[in-house]
């Protein structure tokens, strides 16, 4: 997860990755998969546009077995009892397990997939957050963080990466050639200081 352009998208980043760590432990939900197949996942990230158009290996039965498809909700599991250590020893033991985890673009991992009855780990956060008891306006709060993280997964809303892309080759100065120039990059950074600053507004970004 990169550094974002405002303070907004930081905060919402850094929001979303804490809630969904309350929301493993919580849940005792276990997202292993072959630290090789992370690998793949990091070369595919690097692709342009990357979150749209390519697919993630990620894991399909992220509840305990006993129980699937629901979470088990017992809050504060503490990290001492980790889901399936026996998942790892197993795998050097040579069982297959390429059954527990396949492609998924990154929609259908943070905002779920319904047919699959996934919840994605925006819906297990709403879960998470649904067990406390939090006054709806810090609720509210925490929707608007939410809501960037779920628009950019969904395609609505463009990544920092995109919109760059998109300010430079629009720029006047640009000559198509892959040179940002100067001037283009001081005009960058002065736009994302007036966004900051809310002194420009961009729909298509937050
Ligand atoms: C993405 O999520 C937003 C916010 O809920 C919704 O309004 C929009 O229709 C969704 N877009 C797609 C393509 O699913």
């Amino acid at each position: 997860m990169e550094i974002q352009l405002t303070d907004f998208e930081n905060a919402a980043f850094a929001i979303f990755i804490v809630l969904v760590t309350r929301a493993v432990l919580s849940f005792n939900t276990n997202f292993y998969i072959p630290i090789s197949k992370v690998d793949e996942n990091m070369k595919v990230a690097h692709h342009r546009n990357a979150v749209l158009e390519q697919k993630f290996h990620f894991r399909k039965q992220i509840f305990p077995q006993s129980r699937p498809g629901t979470p088990s909700g017992s809050p504060k599991v503490s990290s001492a009892t980790l889901p399936e250590t026996t998942s790892t020893t197993a795998a050097a033991g040579g069982v297959d397990r390429s059954d527990e985890y396949e492609l998924m673009t990154i929609n259908e991992i943070i905002n779920g997939n319904p047919e699959k009855g996934y919840p994605g780990l925006l819906g297990l956060v709403n879960n998470y957050l649904n067990t406390l008891n939090i006054d709806i306006e810090t609720r509210c709060e925490i929707s608007k963080y939410l809501e960037l993280i779920k628009k950019r997964a969904n395609g609505t809303l463009m990544t920092a990466a995109s919109w760059i892309r998109q300010f430079v080759q629009t720029h006047p100065e640009y000559k198509q050639d892959s040179v940002v120039s100067e001037r283009i990059n001081y005009d960058l950074v002065k736009m994302v200081e007036k966004i900051n600053k809310g002194e420009v507004q961009v729909p298509e970004l937050l």
